[in-house]
């Protein structure tokens, strides 16, 4: 029995605001679960009250189907990792590891072997000397891992641990984290506010927003089925035009007015109010010569090309007045584009989703320009 399954029933957690309002969730033994949202929407708070450092203000936390709220946080088999690695600098990178068993009374020899498996899994086994200020940001987040793991719990909660590193770091350290936690098999409930972390590690995550769960499903479906404006936003989705919904169905297909065009959407349709927003990814817009025909075309004009290396994200002005950003892989083809040139875009039906939620969206002008996951 590998054990580490999590349920939230009905958890809620208030202060003078409600931080955690009223979560259902269930996580599975073994599964990498992400809790994914803007700061301050209760992802930290979640996880302090599962590791029992709050207490619910309602509601209950089960650990392989048992109560724990009257469990102290150390009896629960349960162990943290944070953003800052709260590392003794005094001590070195072995002491460090074997704190939590020395506090246990372990016999010295399988103190030993366990911290050198724990090193070797974060590849620091040859660094067991060194004191954490010798050591760079990523090399000291993997002896904070080794430290979490060595005690073998079986749920590990992670609070945006790649957060104080650099990009780059970010990037490699994401891969080694996803295959660790496939080694170790224990179940990971990790915490961030970076949707590529949680698109590419998870195998499910949850969308939060003031203290409410909004969407929850694998990475790939919260991406390309984005609930509302809000996780579409928040997941990088950038392009959410204005419309109207002129007429419904069959299923949750429907047909919108952008400007003077009628657009055909193959998804959302059902629930969403007559004034909505239709959403399409950079990378399902399709970009046509001028007075290209057919049905879902747009004229526009372009506005603004930003070079990105593997690809070129272009910005569209539609006639209709909203603005579109386009990412148009750079596979060697000619690039005739320039600021100005007509155009016509072409949103297929089936890349087209209408949503409901009126939330503000951000300033696509002043958005980064950012990697997206690729289609696959
Ligand atoms: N100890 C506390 N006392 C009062 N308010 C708190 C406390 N901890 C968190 N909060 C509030 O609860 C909300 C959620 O915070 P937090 O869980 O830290 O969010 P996140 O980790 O998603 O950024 C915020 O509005 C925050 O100000
Ligand atoms: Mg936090």
């Amino acid at each position: 029995m590998a054990g580490g399954r999590i349920e939230l029933v009905s958890l809620t957690k208030r202060f003078t605001e409600v931080a955690v309002d009223d979560i259902d969730l269930q996580i599975a033994s073994g599964e990498f679960f992400s809790l994914l949202g803007p700061s301050g929407c209760g992802k930290t708070t979640t996880l302090r009250l599962i590791a029992g450092f709050e207490q619910p203000t309602a509601g209950r936390i089960l650990l392989d189907d048992v109560d724990v709220s009257a469990v102290p946080p150390h009896k629960r088999n349960v162990n943290t990792v944070f953003q800052s690695y709260a590392l003794f600098p005094f001590l070195t990178v072995f002491d460090n590891v074997a704190f939590g068993l020395r506090n246990k009374h372990l016999p010295k020899t399988e103190i030993r072997d366990r911290v050198y498996s724990a090193l070797e899994l974060v590849h620091l086994r040859e660094f067991e000397r060194r004191r954490p200020g010798q050591l760079s940001g990523g090399q000291q987040q993997r002896v904070a891992l080794a430290r979490a793991l060595v005690l073998q719990p079986s749920v590990l909660l992670l609070d945006e641990p790649l957060g104080a590193l650099d990009a780059k770091l970010r990037r490699s350290l994401k891969v080694e984290l996803k295959a660790l936690q496939e080694q170790v098999g224990i179940t990971f409930l990790y915490v961030t506010h970076d949707q590529e972390e949680a698109l590419t590690m998870s195998d499910r995550l949850a969308v939060m927003r003031d203290g409410k769960i909004v969407q929850l499903g694998v990475p790939n479906v919260v991406y390309e089925e984005p609930a509302d404006t809000y996780v579409a936003d928040f997941l990088g989705v950038s392009n959410l035009m204005e419309v109207d919904v002129v007429s419904r169905g069959p299923g949750s297909q429907c047909d919108v007015r952008l400007g003077e065009s009628t657009l055909h959407a193959e998804h959302g349709g059902i629930d969403a109010p007559d004034r909505s927003h239709a959403v399409i990814r950079p990378e399902r817009v399709k970009i046509e010569d001028f007075g290209s025909s057919g049905p879902n075309r747009v004229p526009a004009m372009v506005e603004r090309l930003v070079y990105l290396g593997s690809s070129t994200q272009v910005f569209l002005r539609l006639a209709a007045g909203s603005d579109v950003q386009v990412l148009i892989n750079n596979d060697g083809g000619e690039q005739k584009l320039t600021q100005g040139t007509p155009v016509h875009a072409f949103f297929a039906p089936d890349a087209l989703r209408v949503l409901a939620g009126g939330t503000p969206v951000a300033d696509m002008s002043a958005a980064e320009p950012e990697e997206m996951p690729q289609a696959s």
